[in-house]
């Protein structure tokens, strides 16, 4: 498909919804850059998706491995009910900090606990402290970690939780394959144990601004 068609097609979604004038999502764009980010965050029309997902599954309790600046997590955070919460996980202080200074720009700093670190060490404290379960995961971080990732979630969820995993189809299969790339080896491994989930789990492919791609979606 053609990237002009791709690009029409996310942008007429994303204008539907209006979501190019959403200022909180901005706001957090802005800050983003200001930081010197990459701009790999989830799209508007992806954030949007996973907003509805949550409310999909009534998710009190959300799980976040990787916030980057914050966009994923403000889309996920304002799907929960009042006594909600979330927990994001993100390896560096500086992008944990503005994804707080995002989240309290939205109102839902209190909901919200960012714990800066390594998301392997942050997964097994929680399973440590007996976390109450989380209704929805969503996996964002590092490629080659996914399959650690996706076990150390399995523990901390509910029965019928909802797992979502970012990025899995274009390094699986779209970007030529390199001898040892950890990420796509990672990836790879990880879609290799989603058949092993029956029918609870699939891939859904996604074609937008960030080029061909998909999400994994899990029923814990
Ligand atoms: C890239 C995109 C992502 O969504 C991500 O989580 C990591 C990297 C990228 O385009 O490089
Ligand atoms: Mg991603």
């Amino acid at each position: 498909m053609e990237r002009t068609t791709i690009d029409a097609i996310d942008g007429y979604v994303e204008h539907l919804f209006d979501l190019d004038a959403d200022q909180d999502l901005s706001a957090c764009l802005a800050a983003q850059r200001a930081a010197g980010l990459p701009e790999i965050q989830v799209s508007a029309v992806q954030g949007r998706f996973l907003t509805v997902l949550a409310q999909a599954v009534g998710a009190r309790r959300i799980l976040e491995i990787g916030s980057l600046g914050g966009y994923s997590t403000v889309c996920l955070a304002r799907a929960l009910p009042e006594d909600g919460r979330l927990v994001s996980l993100e390896l560096q202080e500086d992008r944990a900090a503005l994804t707080r200074a995002s989240l309290d720009r939205v109102g839902r700093g209190a909901r919200c606990e960012v714990r800066a670190g390594r998301a392997a060490v942050s997964l097994k404290a929680l399973a440590e402290e007996g976390a109450e379960p989380f209704d929805l995961a969503f996996i964002d971080a590092d490629k080659a970690s996914y399959p650690q990732y996706l076990a150390a979630v399995r523990g901390l969820m509910r029965p019928g939780g909802l797992i979502i995993a970012d990025n899995v189809l274009r390094r699986a299969v779209l970007d030529a394959p390199l001898p040892a790339d950890p990420d796509q080896a990672g990836i790879r491994d990880f879609n290799a144990s989603l058949p092993g989930f029956g029918e609870r789990a699939t891939i859904l492919p996604l074609a937008g601004r960030k080029g061909l791609d998909g999400m994994a979606l899990i029923v814990a």
